[in-house]
């Protein structure tokens, strides 16, 4: 069961909540304490094992990484990554495949070992996808599971790629697309026919296992969202909404992302306001 809320402010939350006067802000929030794991366990000697994420959410954490990198001397040398997900079929050198993405973005900027870089790979055969999927959970076990995950959320309440009508114990697997996801991501493939109707994402079951979770929202355009994820009942028409039910999630969001929150939206159900004309 998720940690016990004791505030009346928030007690339309399901879920505990950061929300920052800033996405500039949080992200540098974000990446400090990604920054603290990843050097405590250098300090025991020890690997860490991080679930990362594409999309325009997390890139200002990713730049602040390398900044710490390259200013501040964080080293990602004891660093393992596992992304969420990939299109299929993406060739890993396409513009709008996640492998450029994480290189681009993060990967080619500090010194991880390319060879604790796992992305799902999107120029299997058909026939070779369940046992990909299957070696991909059993790599993130052998590691000892997950330390951190970090998602995006999509208009749909998707995470990873787990569109509405994913069950909460799902692993690892090929996935047909939503259409508000297709549509979302038509500008970076020059239009929406030419976005890929299916992908390989990690699971709920498999996000779910991550020793902490974080979900960054940034903006107005998910403000909707957010708000069902948040204080909607859980249902796998959201599935963001499985994240309720972890003991060990944030969701860490911009003043705007948070702005339909009953804290924000009608306040005076959450605290007492003094009313003006
Ligand atoms: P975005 O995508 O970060 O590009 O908004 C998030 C997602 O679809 O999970």
């Amino acid at each position: 069961m998720a940690r016990l809320n004791l505030l009346e402010e928030t007690r339309y939350e399901k879920l505990p909540v950061s929300v920052y006067g800033s996405q500039q802000e949080a992200s540098l929030a974000v990446a400090a304490r990604i920054a603290k794991l990843i050097r405590d366990k250098q300090s025991r000697g020890e690997k860490a094992v991080l679930g990362l994420a594409t999309g325009v959410t997390p890139i200002g954490v990713y730049n602040e990484l390398v900044r710490l990198h390259k200013e501040e001397g964080l080293s990602f040398q004891n660093v393992i990554t596992f992304n969420l997900d990939e299109y299929y079929p993406m060739k890993p050198d396409a513009a709008q495949s996640y492998v450029t993405f994480m290189y681009e973005n993060l990967f080619s900027h500090v010194d991880i070992d390319k060879a604790n870089v796992h992305i799902p790979d999107g120029t299997l055969d058909k026939d070779d996808v369940v046992a990909f999927c299957l070696n991909y959970e059993r790599q993130i076990e052998e590691l000892g599971g997950l330390d951190l995950q970090i998602l995006g959320i999509g208009r749909t309440g998707h995470i990873g790629f787990n569109e509405p009508g994913s069950a909460p114990n799902s692993g690892t697997r090929l996935v047909t697309l939503d259409d508000l996801t297709r549509s979302d991501a038509a500008r970076d493939f020059g239009g929406k026919a030419n976005v890929p109707t299916k992908a390989i994402t990690m699971g709920i079951g498999t996000i779910f296992k991550a020793r902490e979770i974080i979900l960054m929202a940034w903006s107005k355009k998910k403000a909707p969202i957010i708000k069902k994820a948040v204080e909607g009942e859980m249902s796998g028409e959201v599935p963001a909404t499985y994240l309720q039910l972890s003991d060990h999630v944030e969701f860490v969001l911009d003043e705007a992302a948070a702005s339909e929150l009953t804290r924000f939206d009608t306040p005076w159900l959450v605290k007492d306001c003094s009313w003006e004309d």
